[in-house]
């Protein structure tokens, strides 16, 4: 005799079923089956995951934080002090972004949704995730790509090229600022991205340094006993006690080597 809770889950999975049948005309009790048994994979990447790009770190020698101050360019204070200075650093990102193409990286994180549910939480700003076709993404700080209304945080908008200026304006008349989370602004899509570490069955870290909170203490909802593998060629102090399987290798082929460490 089945238990109660046998019960559920076979309810649990005819209703699923249906409304797959109703909702899609190609449906596929193979691929559907196949996506019921896949794991979720969620991937936390940072800015190391494009620099095969040719985009800067932040951190690294010769990183954008050498160069800039942060304090200038990327926070509340140094937009209310100079505007025009914080629009032009995010313009010349801009600019470097529009030259740049997914790298082998990237595609890799493609790939892999062959074989995972994935979910990407990424904190760069670029768009070259999308780019590359990745279906399942998370923004933490941002898309360097949009502007925001500086009265109605909803109005969001596309920018078109790579200028964004003193005097672009929302439909309410407030200038228009960088779409980026800056240091000391809340992180909005934390919470969405909490429950997705907590969600996880394989959790894998991707070219960041692990310094910029909150983003760096999601390993620490995931739980306990989901494996935890961390790609990046330099070494990188995880806070966390927890075991990391180091994978020491550039994004591309470090995504190319969990390829083949997942697939058997
Ligand atoms: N492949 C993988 N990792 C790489 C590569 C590469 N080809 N090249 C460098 N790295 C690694 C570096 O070793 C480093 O650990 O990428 C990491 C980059 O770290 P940071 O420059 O600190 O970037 P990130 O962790 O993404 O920064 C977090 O800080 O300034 C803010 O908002 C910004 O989102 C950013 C946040």
């Amino acid at each position: 005799m089945e238990s109660r809770e046998d019960e559920d889950n076979w309810l649990r999975c005819a209703s699923l079923i249906m409304k797959e049948i109703m909702n899609n005309p190609d449906f596929s009790l193979g691929v559907f089956a196949d996506n019921l048994y896949m794991k979720n994979l969620v991937i936390l990447t940072g800015a190391g995951m494009s620099a095969e790009s040719g985009l800067k770190t932040f951190r690294e020698m010769g990183g954008l934080w050498e160069e800039y101050d942060i304090s200038e360019v990327a926070t509340p204070e140094a937009w209310k002090r100079n505007p025009e200075l914080v629009l032009r650093f995010y313009n010349e990102r801009r600019k470097a972004l529009l030259g740049a193409l997914p790298n082998a990286g990237h595609y890799g994180l493609v790939e892999l949704e062959k074989y995972f549910h994935v979910r990407i939480i990424t904190q760069n700003v670029d768009d070259l995730h999308e780019r590359a076709g990745s279906t399942n993404i998370l923004h933490l700080h941002g898309e360097l790509k949009k502007s925001r209304s500086t009265i109605d945080p909803r109005l969001v908008y596309d920018i078109d090229g790579w200028e964004l200026n003193w005097g672009d304006l929302c439909e309410k008349g407030s200038q228009l600022r960088p779409h980026i989370v800056w240091f000391g602004e809340a992180v909005p899509n934390i919470e969405i991205a909490i429950q997705d570490a907590e969600q996880a069955d394989i959790f894998v870290i991707i070219g960041t340094s692990m310094q910029v909170y909150p983003a760096a203490g999601l390993i620490d909802y995931v739980p306990r006993n989901v494996p935890v593998y961390l790609i990046d060629p330099n070494e990188t102090a995880v806070g966390s006690e927890r075991h990391v399987e180091i994978i020491r290798m550039k994004a591309g082929e470090g995504v190319a080597q969990f390829i083949r460490m997942a697939r058997g």
